[in-house]
């Protein structure tokens, strides 16, 4: 008896809020239709052409790549690590950032997403770097100013390999102010924090990369919607698929 009402209770438990599923149709599409406009409106308005929507999505790439690595490989490495804050609370008596912040996570993740910059770095500059010149040449663009360009995708190994090192330490350091912040809204560890758990690491890793690369903001939205799109579309495909209890 005990254990059919267990099972019960599990079954329940696991019910659908079909709420759920719908807010995470709707999530996938106003996501989804935002990246559709932000790409197709510009170049029918003329406020820039195509070629300037595929160089902002090739440096969106290039510049963010790194950063999802870190944010990546921060899950493996940090399996059973020793917590940052050494399991301390803060003034408020709830952890400063919790367990699921480590010192292995932190590390690791800032090492895989370095080695991953520096190869898109090589890359940017002896194939990405001399398409595009050509392309800017060829084709008119408004945002060819050849120097930001030169800048972005041609950098001086050093300060390439620099910007890559400050993307992939801001991003753990946006990721810890996340938890920060959640846990100061009550939230437990793991506990879903829309926005901030999908853009917390993206934000700190183009903030700090700041000091040395000004990315332009149509990058900068590009990244985010994009981002934004691809957590609700693999949530809502892994529930989809049986692999994950919630949509999201
Ligand atoms: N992780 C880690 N060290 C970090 C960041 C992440 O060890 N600096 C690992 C942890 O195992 C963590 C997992 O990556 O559980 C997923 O990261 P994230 O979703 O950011 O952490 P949560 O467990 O959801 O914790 P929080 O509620 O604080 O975001
Ligand atoms: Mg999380």
């Amino acid at each position: 008896m005990r254990r059919m009402l267990e099972e019960s209770q599990q079954t329940s438990e696991e019910k659908i809020d079909p709420r759920g599923i719908k807010l995470a149709y709707a999530l996938c599409i106003v996501f989804g239709g935002g990246l559709i406009l932000f790409i197709i409106i510009p170049p029918i308005l003329n406020i820039w052409t195509w070629w300037d929507i595929i160089l902002i999505a090739a440096g969106s790439f290039l510049y963010i790549a790194p950063a999802y690595a870190t944010n990546a490989s921060m899950v493996i490495f940090g399996r059973n690590g020793t917590p940052i804050d050494g399991g301390k609370n803060f003034i408020d008596g709830k952890r400063l950032f919790g367990n699921g912040k480590t010192w292995q996570g932190l590390f690791g993740g800032i090492f895989t997403g370095t080695i991953v910059g520096i190869f898109l770095t090589i890359i940017s500059i002896y194939l990405i770097w001399p398409f595009v010149q050509l392309q800017v040449g060829k084709y008119p663009m408004y945002l060819a100013d050849i120097n930001y360009l030169d800048a972005f995708f041609n950098p001086p190994i050093f300060l390439g390999v620099i910007r890559v090192l400050l993307i992939c330490t801001g991003a753990p350091l946006g990721d810890l102010l996340g938890s920060f912040i959640k846990r100061r809204l009550n939230l437990e560890r793991g506990a879903p924090a829309p926005i901030i758990d999908q853009l917390d690491f993206l934000l700190g890793a183009i903030f700090l990369a700041f000091i040395v690369f000004q990315l332009w903001w149509m990058y900068i939205i590009f990244a985010l919607l994009v981002t934004l799109l691809l957590h609700v579309l693999s949530n809502t495909l892994a529930f989809k698929l049986g692999y994950s209890k919630e949509p999201w």
